[in-house]
């Protein structure tokens, strides 16, 4: 918001073109879309409790939050059916798959979930130097997940490294060491179905990485980090709000700013049942991030992507 008009328009057109650029070149290529896959890898941080207790999640916990992140970005979600009807027209897809990595950094098999002991019962966004070296995979190639007892926010995220006009992406952390997201163990995956894991009730739908991820991919909360309709997240199809939605209660329309609040979009504070949507704007913006940034366009082509070479069996 301090920045001039002209930039603004600069940056929309630098979008258009390459996007425009994009679909050029998918077309060349035969191509239907643009299909994207990032190599995953989870660090379950615990204290030593027995696998699958505490903070020692069970594979099945963070299988079932890969699911969800994979449905909700593909707007393949169930609730998708809950968007309001005025914003059908701009419910956007992004067609990209986040896959457990197949290898690590030293080309041997993983099934991309590492389990550290960090010997503490607690911990807080303000450690996030000392968590994050417990275990870390180059972030060239790998999107890092920390999943830990974090007791000060359900997750955090460190925006992408970027230099080209989208606006709003001004306080970056260059830091490869720390990129990537860390999120609570008990609101990281989904108790939907018949699943019973230990959740936060509120956030027990797996959209809180969801969320973390629009960051990741460079998305500016909804009503644009600042009250009273002053806020931008440089996202068009999404109406500006006047401050953050809280709670569950998904029914009410809510207007502000000259309109109809959009709050069941993933970059809302709404509980977790009331979130659907990620606007074609947004999923435009990430893709950009996701092109361009560094630590985001090399994920695309990293060999944790594919599986190792075999090793000999020598005995
Ligand atoms: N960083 C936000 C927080 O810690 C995440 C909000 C996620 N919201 C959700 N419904 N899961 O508050
Ligand atoms: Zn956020
Ligand atoms: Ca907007």
């Amino acid at each position: 918001h301090n920045q001039s008009n002209i930039d603004r328009k600069a940056a929309e057109q630098w979008l258009r073109d390459k996007i425009n650029q994009r679909k050029a070149q998918s077309k060349n290529l035969r191509r239907q879309s643009t299909s994207y896959k990032i190599p995953v890898v989870f660090h379950i941080i615990h204290n030593g409790e027995p696998l699958g207790t505490g903070a020692n999640i069970p594979d099945a916990q963070v299988l079932s939050q890969l699911d969800v992140l994979n449905a909700d970005f593909k707007r393949l979600n169930a609730d998708a059916a809950n968007t309001p009807v005025e914003f059908l027209d701009v419910a956007g897809s992004m067609d990209v798959e986040f896959v457990l990595a197949k290898q690590d950094e030293a080309g041997l098999p993983t099934t991309g979930i590492v389990r550290v002991d960090g010997g503490r019962q607690e911990w807080f966004s303000s450690d996030n130097e000392t968590l994050k070296a417990l275990s870390y995979w180059p972030a060239e190639n790998y999107f890092n997940i920390w999943v830990c007892n974090l007791i000060d926010y359900l997750g955090y995220t460190q925006f992408p490294f970027y230099t080209g006009p989208l606006q709003g992406l001004n306080e970056q952390n260059t830091n490869r060491q720390t990129d990537g997201v860390v999120v609570t163990h008990t609101a990281l995956g989904s108790n939907d179905g018949d699943n019973n894991f230990v959740l936060k009730p509120r956030f027990s739908k797996g959209r809180t990485l969801t969320h973390e991820v629009g960051h990741f991919f460079g998305l500016i909360h909804i009503w644009g980090d600042e009250d009273e309709c002053l806020g931008n997240d440089f996202v068009d199809d999404t109406p500006n709000q006047d401050k953050a939605t809280a709670g569950g209660n998904c029914s009410q329309v809510r207007t502000s700013c000259g309109g109809i609040n959009m709050f069941q979009n993933y970059m809302d504070y709404t509980d977790d049942v009331c979130m659907n949507i990620f606007t074609v704007k947004q999923v435009e913006r990430m893709e950009i991030i996701l092109e361009n940034a560094i630590r985001r366009v090399s994920l695309l082509n990293s060999p944790g992507l594919i599986d190792p070479a075999p090793v000999d069996n020598d005995l």
